[in-house]
């Protein structure tokens, strides 16, 4: 019964070296009936106690689930707008190797980017060009910082930088990554997680999280989640009195809740979520001992800042421009031998249709030779903590490739 309920296990060679695999048994399935026993199928035990979890886990006081990871980008930028401190036509700073909806919410509201470049293998921004872009800009109102690939840059300087301006962390990409002793997602107002399918832990395939340390913010951002209620008014209509005011309404709301059944299945991920960031990290170091060993002449290799402890998603890779193999003969190689690849986001996202006219201000004359090398040369390969068995035939294709370079 075990078995046949487990998730697939990799078992021979031939078999799929897939980016993710969710990872789940009996005691999700468990779980996720949390609402069917309590005949309640709204708001409620589940949610809230994996609410309590996610801040246990991340130190971030509060949480408010969504339906994915850009809905808890969006409810942070829409809680903003209802304190006036974010209106269309403000400047934000962003990335220009990013994830879309990381920045289209923002866009969507009438923001216009600021893109700046990231750091050669580090996939998050250059804290020298968010220092300059505010020096020139200093109307920037705030930013959307996205720890692509679950890196993480120098919060330090960027913070410093940033000053009292607002800032979202887009933690979709990473959860146990911290800078000095803090856990991500504790830097700025808001912090937005993703649990799709792919990243670390995951709610049934799709979910996510708005997490904040600030009371007045995560009161705002349960109202936009739920229709823009008013729910200092009124406890949800459960007591007669209170029943008229059940549509008080305090902000422009939405509706970007998460399930009982979603957050019953979070439940029994987020235990499990310590053994999860354990093997993704022992795999990516395993990684990058064999690419330092056998592939820096021919790829940038992944970095991080020294004060940094990243939890990361992937390994990524840009292909060197002098290396004797192209990044289109790799990627052909890996799929052919059943490894999954997939592009490093957008790597340049102004060379995706829908953001190549929007308006928006860059630095250096829409320079930006750190993602233009992303997406002409860059890819990421999975390194989510396989067996020991798998990552033995997995670790085999890989050398089998840079041998004959050798
Ligand atoms: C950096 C980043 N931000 C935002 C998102 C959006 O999260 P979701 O897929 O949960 O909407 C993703 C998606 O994986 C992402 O990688």
């Amino acid at each position: 019964m075990e078995k046949e309920l487990s998730w697939k296990e990799w078992e021979n060679p031939g078999d799929p070296h897939l980016i993710n695999r969710v990872q789940w048994d009996k005691r999700e399935l468990e779980s996720m009936m949390l609402p069917f026993y309590q005949d309640w199928h709204g708001y409620g035990k589940a949610q809230q106690k994996l609410e309590n979890e996610l801040s246990k886990f991340t130190g971030i006081s509060s949480f408010n689930l969504t339906n994915s990871g850009s809905t808890a980008i969006t409810t942070g930028l829409k809680v903003l707008k209802e304190q006036g401190r974010f209106k269309p036509g403000d400047l934000i700073l962003h990335p220009v190797t990013t994830f879309p909806t990381s920045i289209s919410p923002a866009i969507d509201y009438g923001g216009i980017p600021v893109f700046i470049d990231t750091k050669p293998g580090t996939y998050v921004v250059d804290e020298d060009q968010v220092e300059r872009a505010i020096k020139t800009h200093p109307e920037i109102k705030g930013m959307v910082l996205p720890y692509l690939l679950g890196n993480i840059p120098n919060m330090d300087r960027i913070k410093n930088a940033l000053g009292e301006r607002w800032l979202i962390e887009d933690s979709c990409d990473t959860m146990g990554g911290y800078f000095g002793e803090t856990h991500v997602g504790n830097f700025g107002d808001f912090a937005a997680f993703s649990f799709y399918g792919s990243h670390h832990m995951t709610t049934a395939g799709v979910g996510g999280a708005v997490g904040t340390n600030d009371k007045e913010l995560t009161n705002l951002a349960k109202s936009i989640i739920f229709w823009g209620h008013d729910y200092e008014t009124h406890d949800g209509g459960k007591t007669n009195t209170e029943f008229l005011k059940r549509y008080a309404t305090k902000t422009m709301g939405n509706d970007f809740q998460m399930t009982g059944v979603q957050a019953g299945f979070g439940l029994a991920q987020i235990e499990k979520i310590p053994g999860f960031i354990e093997a993704r990290n022992n795999q990516f170091k395993e990684l990058d001992q064999f690419f330092k060993e056998k592939g820096e002449k021919y790829f940038i290799l992944p970095r991080s800042d020294p004060k940094s402890k990243p939890s990361w998603f992937s390994y990524p890779l840009v292909v060197k421009e002098d290396s004797p193999f192209t990044r289109e003969e790799i990627v052909e190689y890996l799929t052919e031998n059943n490894v999954e690849i997939r592009p490093i986001m957008c790597g340049n996202i102004l060379k995706q249709p829908p953001f190549s006219k929007i308006e928006k201000i860059t630095l250096d004359n829409e320079k930006f030779p750190v993602a233009d090398a992303i997406e002409e040369r860059g890819f990421f390969i999975p390194a989510w903590g396989m067996s020991e068995n798998q990552r033995k035939d997995y670790n085999q294709i890989l050398e089998k490739f840079l041998e004959k370079y050798d």
